[in-house]
C-alpha cells in the first residue's frame, strides 16, 4: 500500500518545521556550515561537526568556505592558534565577496618564532579598495588556550572584536565618499597557510618546516546573519528575526567600548596605516579623519 500523499505532504512539512526551529538551537556544526575548500586532506572536521582542525605542512595550508553567505552578518568563532615556533604561519579568519570590487573585512595571525608574540594583522576592503591595515599584539598567549574573534558588519558599522573587546571599528562614511560593504554579500573564510614571504617582516624568518605539520584548532563557530537568498538579504524582508538583534541595529560602539577600542589602540596597535606618512606622502586617507573614536 501506497501512503496517501496528505500523510506525505504532513511528513514533509513536520520536518520542514523541525529543521527550520533547529537551526536556532543546533550548536556548531562545521559540516553543516562549511565545505572544505582547498588542502588536500589537511583540513578536517572532528568530534560530529564541533571542532575543526587546520594543518600545514612544506606542501600545502587548508581552508574552508562557508556554504552560506551574508549581506550582513556577525560571526563568531574560537580559535587557538599554533603554538611553539610558528614563524611564517598565518592563519586566516576573514568575509569575502566575490568578484572585483570585493568586500573583505580579515583577521590575519601572523606566527612568530618561540616566546615572542603573534601580530594580528587586520584588513578592510570596501567596494575593491583596500590597504587599510592596522596590527595588533594581544594582551594574552593565543596559542595555550582557546580565544573568541568576532566579525560584524551591518547597515552602519563593522567591526572586530577580541574576546568582546572591540580592536577596530570602520564606520559607514558613504555620505562622505568612502565606499562601504553594502551591496555583495559575503562568505565566510577560515585558512592556514605558508606566509613567510610575507608575515615575517618582508621574509626575515623562514618557516622551520621540521616542526611541521603545523595545526590551528576552531570550534564555536556562530553566524547571526542576514543569509543572501535568492539575489537579496533576507535583512531586507521587514520579518527578519536578524533586524532585531543587537549587532545589527548598533550604530556605534557605546561609552564602554569605546574606552576599551582607544585603551586598546594605545597599548596594543602596532600599526596604523592611518599613521603611515611615508606610504600616504600626499595625505592619509579620507576615512582616517572620519573614524577615530570619540
Ligand atoms: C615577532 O616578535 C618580534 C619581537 O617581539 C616583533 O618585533 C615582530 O613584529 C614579531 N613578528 C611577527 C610576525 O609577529
Amino acid at each position: 500500500m501506497s501512503t496517501p500523499p496528505n500523510s506525505k505532504c504532513t511528513i514533509y512539512m513536520t520536518t520542514v518545521l523541525i529543521l527550520s526551529c533547529m537551526k536556532f538551537v543546533l550548536a556548531t556544526n562545521f559540516y553543516r556550515d562549511f565545505d572544505i575548500l582547498w588542502g588536500n586532506g589537511r583540513g578536517n572536521i572532528l568530534n560530529n561537526g564541533k571542532v575543526l582542525m587546520l594543518s600545514l605542512d612544506e606542501y600545502s595550508g587548508s581552508g574552508i568556505q562557508s556554504k552560506r553567505a551574508y549581506l550582513y552578518s556577525r560571526i563568531d568563532v574560537q580559535i587557538k592558534l599554533v603554538s611553539g615556533n610558528s614563524a611564517g604561519t598565518v592563519a586566516a579568519f576573514y568575509a569575502g565577496s566575490e568578484g572585483d570590487n570585493r568586500d573583505e573585512i580579515d583577521i590575519e595571525f601572523l606566527g612568530n618564532v618561540t616566546g615572542e608574540p603573534y601580530t594580528v594583522h587586520t584588513n578592510i576592503y570596501t567596494k575593491g579598495k583596500g590597504d587599510r591595515e592596522q596590527q595588533f599584539q594581544l594582551w594574552f598567549d593565543p596559542t595555550t588556550s582557546f580565544h573568541n574573534y568576532t566579525i560584524t558588519w551591518n547597515p552602519s558599522m563593522i567591526a572586530i572584536l577580541v574576546d568582546g573587546t572591540p580592536i577596530r571599528v570602520f564606520k559607514n562614511m558613504e555620505s562622505s565618499g568612502v565606499p562601504y560593504i553594502n551591496e555583495l554579500p559575503m562568505k565566510v573564510y577560515a585558512s592556514l597557510w605558508n606566509g613567510d614571504q610575507w608575515a615575517t617582516r618582508g621574509g626575515a624568518i623562514k618557516t622551520n618546516w621540521t616542526e611541521a605539520p603545523f595545526i590551528t584548532w576552531l570550534r564555536n563557530y556562530k553566524a547571526r546573519g542576514c543569509v543572501w537568498m535568492n539575489g537579496q538579504s533576507a535583512c531586507n524582508s521587514r520579518s527578519s528575526k536578524a533586524i532585531n538583534h543587537d549587532w545589527y541595529k548598533q550604530r556605534e560602539l557605546d561609552l564602554k567600548g569605546n574606552e576599551l577600542l582607544k585603551l586598546v589602540k594605545r597599548r596594543h596597535m602596532v600599526y596604523d596605516y592611518c599613521n603611515d606618512f611615508n606610504r600616504f606622502p600626499h595625505g592619509v586617507p579620507q576615512e582616517c579623519h572620519l573614524n577615530t573614536p570619540i
